[in-house]
Parts: C-alpha cells; structure tokens; sequence
C-alpha cells in the first residue's frame, strides 16, 4: 500500500458519474458539474452536493433558492469538461455559451438541460459549511428521466459518464 495525502483522498472515490447543478436568478443562468451528489433522504426526497463558496452557481442558488440536477450521457463529456473548467461569473449564460439548451421546469422554473437524460428540480433547503466547502441541500420537486430509466436505469440507450479527474478519461480506468 502507498500513502495517500489527505488532502486527495477524494480521489480514492473515483470514477463517480457527475451531475450538472443549474440555477437562474434575474437573467443569470448558472451551471457547474459537481462529483459530489448523493442522496440523503428519501421521504421527503432530499439530495445533496458539495460546493466551494466561490462558484458562481453556488451564488447563485443562493439568490434563486432553487436548482436543478441534471444527468448527461457521456456523449457530453466536452460540454460538461468546459462547465468545469471555467467560471460563469461574468457569462449571463453559462449553458448555451457551451452550447448546451435548456428550458424552464414546470414546477420551479429551474433551469433543465433539454439534452439531459435525467433532471430534478430542487428547493433549496439550506447550506451547511464543512471545512473548505459547504454542503448543500434542495428538496426534490419534480424528477423526470428517458425511457431508458424503467425504474432503474437498463443503459440499453444511456452511457454516463465516468469521471476519474481533470484530463483523465471519462469513460473509466478500464483498458481496452
Ligand atoms: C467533473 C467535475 C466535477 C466537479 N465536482 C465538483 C464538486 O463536487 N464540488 C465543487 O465545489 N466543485 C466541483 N467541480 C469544480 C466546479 O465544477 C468548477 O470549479 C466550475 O468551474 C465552477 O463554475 P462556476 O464558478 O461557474 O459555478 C467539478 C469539476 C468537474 C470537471
């Protein structure tokens, strides 16, 4: 066995399939992917993800008090590699400037990825600091998925992602 740092030890959790959050507060409509999305309850069905401070989406969900999850196949890898390399900050719209469309949702108006294979619209519920990040709780509203999901995904047409970190393939650390 080899030390691993501490300070990496979220890689020992990889490859994790990521999800984009999405928010939109007058005119702003912000995105980022995030490896940290878990589900932490499920009557009432609530889910949760880390956040540094600094993102802009972070800020953003504030303002709204509202997000969305959204779930990509793989095909998206691009689209999904730039939401996480860049800052929104000074982008009014974060989705389309990589060429992603989206539409409001029907219960809370949040920002759904029309190219999304799953998506939910959260309330936000609240926002709990944990050392660098802050952990971040929306309640689930409405949840929505392609046919592929049959009560559990069959991946018959749905490939996710698998990311492995930053310039590392997204389709595993399996060889061919
Ligand atoms: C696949 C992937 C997953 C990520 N997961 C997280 C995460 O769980 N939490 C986090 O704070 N940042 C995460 N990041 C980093 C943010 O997505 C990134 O800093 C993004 O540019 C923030 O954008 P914003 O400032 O426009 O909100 C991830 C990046 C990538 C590429």
């Amino acid at each position: 066995m080899r030390k691993v740092e501490r300070s990496k030890v979220y890689r020992l959790l990889y490859p994790t399939v990521p999800a984009i959050i999405a928010a939109a507060h007058q005119g702003k409509v912000a995105a980022m992917p995030v490896v940290s999305l878990v589900s932490l309850s499920n009557s009432p069905p609530l889910v949760g993800f880390s956040s540094s401070a600094s993102h802009s989406t972070y800020k953003t969900i504030l303002e709204a008090g509202r997000f969305s999850v959204s779930w990509m196949d793989r095909r998206f890898e691009d689209e999904i590699t730039r939401l996480g390399t860049s800052s929104g900050s000074k982008t009014p719209d974060k989705l389309r400037s990589v060429g992603l469309h989206h539409r409001p949702g029907k219960v809370l108006g949040v920002p759904l990825i029309e190219e999304a294979a799953a998506s939910l619209e959260c309330r936000f519920s609240l926002s709990q600091r944990l050392g660098d990040h802050n952990l971040v709780v929306g309640e689930v509203k409405s949840a929505q998925a392609v046919d592929d999901f049959e009560e559990y995904w069959t991946f018959q047409h749905y490939s996710p992602l698998l990311y492995s970190g930053l310039g590392r393939s997204f389709r595993g650390p399996y060889r061919d």
